[in-house]
């Protein structure tokens, strides 16, 4: 990212898409480009079919003129290899690239994403045409990063698709007889008697076997990833010195951004939220840190985000005037060094020619592209900024095994899922100013005085035993329920639950029990609050009982010194107010305070968070609010010297350094 920024300051731009205009109108983007501060664009996303028109031509032409008219305004180029959507000629001369659903039925052309990850025509179609594009624009001045294909997430259960999971599964498991061992398939009659009869986990007349569709989405997110390294190691190899990424799109279930991060130069994601969500500031904030957690704490891009309504929701709120800036500070204040857009300019055509753009139908003198100009100017004022870290003394483990195994069909309720569990612990801490890194469970968490793990359903033994070991030599963990219930095969951990946690949280169960309503608990000192969905039979084996069930005796929140640290199991979902009380305990046993003084409560809807010496203000809310500011400090958006308080104006930011 360094790289990228170095000489340029935070990176403002959007996806370009010159293809779908004439080249008249190239000049006045750039013009316009230039007033609006822009110093990065993605191009070439989706232009397979116009680089290759028919299977093994070439026409470049068109790029180069691109690329050289984007050298000569000292814009940078993100270039994209354009593997995303394969022209027609692709589907139709070779079906088999085209991917099936579970059904067994095709899907064609005429969209976009129709390929097969697993399919040998189109990967050697798909890297052909990324050497060419390497060879052709390594070393140009303008190529400044490569962004392979678009939003990876696809999947495929055509016989190629199954031929190559059986591969995957013979690497994992080696002979049938483990994969039938690890699948359960005494269960059923589904026992394998050759690796022919395993398929992927196609349509069947009831419950798939959840150990199978577990693997799949292992496979999955691996054959995709698979598809991205063979593009990447291509680039590498010609461009070695210029970064590779690919778009990420936030919380995606279908892929392990944590196998994915690693193999990328710089982090990068498309972040759309809804405007009509009162939660979309916190979700978004989670989003933020999960970007930072992925790259492992170095700054990150977001590469896509709408300038105001996107088309793809049933009813699309604009952003009304000023969350354009406000959503593009937040990324920033959250270790982002680049705020970009899809699309610089409105399509007037294609399915996507109702999304909003950085410049509009009705053309630059409108009050969004004002906006957008206003934003682009102002954002060189945080150059400094670029690069600096996050500092966070909070960690939520999220783990998308885990994600996956859970939402399985057949289990206690299906009303308790991963990513909502995630934002539900997210927000008291997100309402504190805390600063949380994201982490996977397998990270590091010496370093942090808390550990949040709002769900773990499936753990394997050694990453149970470094929770225990965390909590040993110190830390405070929070863990919630339906935790360490599985294995890594999805088979269930018999014996009281959650057995392998048993001994940090100091207290076990026997039964799930779901609840259709809310259930009332009481806390130790009589104060009551609710508590929805779920429940658990829980004994106390050592922790002390902070909360029960109202007039059941029974634990409903446990808190356990075990070691030097302290463990805290919720067995049931409290409500927001509940949890926040909660977190607030256990940021004491931490030791862990917000960013603004004295651990004083932020007004509703104000986001605050430090990256570097910079402290960011946020007003989500729709009122002005007044905020304690702990030293005097410059706002280097303004140039006013705030001093005790700061009063935000809605959708208001400051970017407070210390003054003086
Ligand atoms: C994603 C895609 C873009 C576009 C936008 C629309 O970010 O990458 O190509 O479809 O969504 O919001």
């Amino acid at each position: 990212m360094n790289r990228l920024t170095r000489g340029r300051g935070l990176l403002f731009g959007g996806d370009y898409n010159p293809e779908q205009w004439p080249e008249h109108v190239w000049a006045e983007d750039v013009e316009l480009m230039k007033a609006a501060g822009v110093n990065l664009v993605t191009v070439g996303v989706f232009s397979w079919a116009r680089i290759e028109p028919e299977p093994g031509a070439r026409d470049f032409g068109w790029l180069d003129r691109v690329m050289d008219l984007m050298a000569g305004a000292e814009i940078a180029v993100d270039l994209a290899t354009p593997t995303a959507s394969p022209p027609p000629w692709l589907g139709r001369r070779w079906p088999r690239t085209l991917p099936v659903d579970e059904s067994g039925h095709r899907l064609w052309y005429g969209s976009r994403n129709q390929w097969c990850p697993s399919s040998p025509v189109y990967r050697e179609r798909a890297l052909a045409i990324v050497t060419d594009l390497a060879d052709r624009y390594a070393g140009h001045p303008a190529l400044a990063l490569w962004h392979v294909g678009n939003e990876y997430g696809q999947f495929c259960h055509c016989d190629d698709s199954a031929a190559a999971f059986r591969g995957w599964l013979q690497h994992r498991y080696g002979d049938l007889d483990a994969l039938n061992e690890a699948w359960g398939t005494t269960f059923w009659s589904q026992r394998y008697s050759e690796w022919a009869e395993v398929v992927t986990p196609r349509r069947a007349p009831y419950m798939i076997n959840p150990t199978q569709s577990l693997d799949w989405q292992r496979f999955c997110s691996d054959a995709l990833l698979a598809c991205y390294r063979a593009e990447r190691d291509v680039l590498r190899e010609r461009t070695p010195d210029t970064p590779v990424t690919t778009n990420f799109m936030g919380l995606f279930k279908p892929v392990d951004y944590w196998s994915w991060a690693v193999e990328e130069d710089v982090v990068s994601n498309d972040c759309y939220p809804e405007p009509g969500d009162p939660l979309s500031p916190a979700r978004t904030a989670l989003t933020h840190d999960l970007m930072r957690g992925l790259g492992r704490g170095r700054p990150w891009l977001l590469m896509e985000q709408s300038a105001g309504a996107v088309n793809w929701r049933p009813h699309n709120l604009p952003k009304p005037p000023g969350q354009l800036r406000l959503e593009s500070l937040q990324a920033v204040a959250r270790g982002a060094d680049g705020s970009c857009y899809f699309q610089w300019r409105a399509s007037r055509f294609g399915a996507e020619r109702f999304h909003s753009a950085m410049l509009p139908h009705a053309g630059p003198d409108t009050r969004l592209h004002a906006e957008v100009r206003a934003h682009g100017q102002e954002l060189r004022k945080l150059a400094s900024v670029a690069g600096q870290a996050v500092p966070a003394r909070v960690a939520m483990v999220f783990c998308w095994e885990s994600w996956w195994a859970l939402e399985e069909r057949g289990r206690p309720s299906d009303r308790l899922n991963a990513a909502d569990q995630l934002l539900a612990y997210y927000v008291p801490l997100w309402e504190r100013g805390v600063s949380v890194d994201v982490v996977p469970p397998s990270a590091e968490l010496s370093g942090y005085a808390l550990v949040v793990v709002p769900n773990l359903f499936l753990v394997s033994d050694r990453d149970a035993a470094a929770l225990t070991d965390y909590v040993r030599g110190g830390g405070v963990l929070v863990v919630g329920p339906f935790s360490g219930v599985v294995d890594p095969r999805a088979h269930i951990r018999t014996g009281r639950f959650p057995s392998p946690l048993r001994e940090v949280l100091g207290a076990s169960g026997e039964e799930w029990q779901p609840v259709s309503g809310e259930v009332r608990c009481r806390w130790a000192d009589g104060a009551e609050f609710t508590a929805h969905t779920w429940t658990e039979l829980m004994a106390a084996e050592g922790a002390e009982a902070v909360a029960e069930f109202a007039g059941s005796g029974r634990p409903a929140v446990l808190r356990h010194r075990f070691g030097q640290g302290v463990a805290w199991y919720v067995a049931t979902i409290p409500e927001p107010a509940a949890l926040a009380d909660l977190t607030a305990r256990a940021l004491a046993d931490a030791d862990v305070r917000g960013a603004v003084p004295d651990g004083a409560r932020l007004p509703p809807g104000v986001e605050a968070v430090r990256r570097g010496d910079v402290l960011f203000l946020l007003n989500h809310g729709a009122e002005p609010a007044t905020v304690p500011v702990p030293e005097p400090a410059e706002d280097l958006l303004t140039g006013a010297v705030a001093d005790g308080l700061i009063t935000l104006a809605p959708r208001a930011v400051a970017a407070l350094r210390p003054h003086g």
